[in-house]
Parts: C-alpha cells; structure tokens; sequence
C-alpha cells in the first residue's frame, strides 16, 4: 500500500512574514491528515521553516540543487547544503528549469544522482506540453524522461525517488489534466518501471501536479495509480493545502 503524499513548490514566492504565516497556518490544520506533507521552500527560507515545523510532521525540501559537492560555482546550492538545514527532499526537473533553464533528461539525470548521494529524497518530474500531447508523443515524452534517471543510477534507487507527473499544459494554468487523462499517464509510468522491476513499480509513489486545487484533488487523489499531489499555487494558501493533504 502506497502512502499518499502532498508537496507543496513554493516557488519564487515567499518572505518571511509570509513563511511564518503559512507554516502557523498548516500546523494549525495538521489534525486529521493522514498524508505526508512536505514544503518546498526557496533556499533563502530553508533555515526558517526548518526551525518553525520542529517537531512535527511536516517535511521540508527544496527545489533545486547544483551537481558539484562544492568549490567555485558561484550563486549555486549543493545537496550536502540542503541536508544542512534539515531538508529530505528536492525538486529535481521541474518543467520550469527544464523549459526556463534548459535542463536537459541528463543533467536532471545528474542531478538525482547527486541527490541521491547526499541522503536526499528526489522528487523527479516528468511531463510534456501541450504541442507534445497534441502531437501523440506523452509517452515517449515521459518515457525519455525516466528512462536518462533509470540508465544514471538504475532502478533499484527508484525506492527512493518520488515521481511527479506534471503536464507542463496544466501547470500554472488553471486547466487540470482530467483524472483520466492523468491515471492513464501515472499508469504509463508504473509500467515503465515495471519493465524493470515490477516491486519498484508498484512501491514507487507517483504524484500529479499541474493546477491540483482544492475542488478537484479528491478525484484525482482516488485514482488507482495518483498517490498524492505536487502543489504550486494552491501551496500558498494554508486553508487550500490543508484541504488537498485531507484528501489523500
Ligand atoms: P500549479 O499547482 O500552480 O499549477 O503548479 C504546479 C507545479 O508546477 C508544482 O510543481
């Protein structure tokens, strides 16, 4: 049985006076949720959110890291730096870096690994856009995606990656994938690990991201192969967040 998880990506969006309000406002609401939560801050807000969710259940991450372990990359954040500041997780391969920062399937590849290496739990993303859905290619899309994670560090480290399957159509938009639309791609995924190796791929979670809010998380939450959700926008408010953690 696959626990569900609920993330939040913050984004470029925080201060201080709004992490504090956030962060009081999740745990103020955490009764009754049975998913993990976990927070994906900036790296200025990392130090705050570490000391402000102390004790309680709520994970931390961050949403990007540098390959390197350190030495001369100025303005870049290494994994061991993460870990630093109590984080377990990071975003890897988010469809903005891919799209704003040109990250290539071999440098998100990179980037598990050195994750990986430093104790963090990934949160690998996959997806395509609008011109590849339309185009028939979703699969091979997703399938090239994984499939530079899987030739990196193999399949037996995929116990310790979260997937997150976010059409990049969907992100920011306000236009959730359909929960059929999304099964059928978190299905596409499971089997693709199930190539191989069938235990990886059933214990493996895989969340939706893309518009997920508090109307449609239900539905997309109950879908057999959905195991929880990747937040951007409806991460901001505590009320929103509280209601998708609710839902799983
Ligand atoms: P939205 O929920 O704002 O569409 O963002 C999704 C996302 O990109 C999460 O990583």
């Amino acid at each position: 049985m696959r626990k569900t998880i609920v993330a939040g990506n913050w984004k470029m969006n925080a201060s201080k006076e709004s992490v504090k309000k956030l962060i009081a406002g999740i745990l103020s609401g955490m009764d009754g949720v049975k998913s993990e939560v976990l927070v994906c801050a900036p790296f200025p807000y990392l130090s705050q959110v570490e000391s402000l969710i102390v004790g309680s259940e709520i994970r931390l991450g961050a949403q990007n890291l540098n390959i390197n372990e350190s030495g001369a990359f100025t303005g870049e954040v290494s994994a061991s730096m993460i870990k630093d500041f109590g984080a377990k997780h990071v975003i890897v391969g988010h469809s903005e870096r891919r799209s704003i920062y040109g990250e290539t399937s071999a440098i998100v590849a990179e980037k598990v690994k050195a994750s990986l290496e430093a104790g963090l739990t990934p949160l690998l993303c996959v997806g395509e856009s609008l011109e590849q859905r339309e185009g028939g290619k979703t699969e091979s899309v997703v399938a090239e995606q994984i499939n530079a994670v899987i030739e990196l560090v193999g399949i037996n480290v995929f116990n310790n990656i979260i997937v997150a399957y976010e059409p990049v159509w969907a992100i920011g938009t306000g236009v959730t994938a359909s929960p059929e639309q999304a099964q059928s791609v978190h299905l596409f995924i499971r089997s693709l690990l199930g190539e191989n190796n069938e235990t990886i791929a059933q214990t493996t979670p895989i969340l939706y991201g893309g518009s997920m809010n508090a109307g449609n998380a239900n539905e997309l939450i109950a879908c057999p192969d959905i195991d929880g959700g990747l937040i951007g926008g409806a991460a901001l408010k505590a009320e929103d967040f509280l209601h998708i953690c609710k839902a799983g």
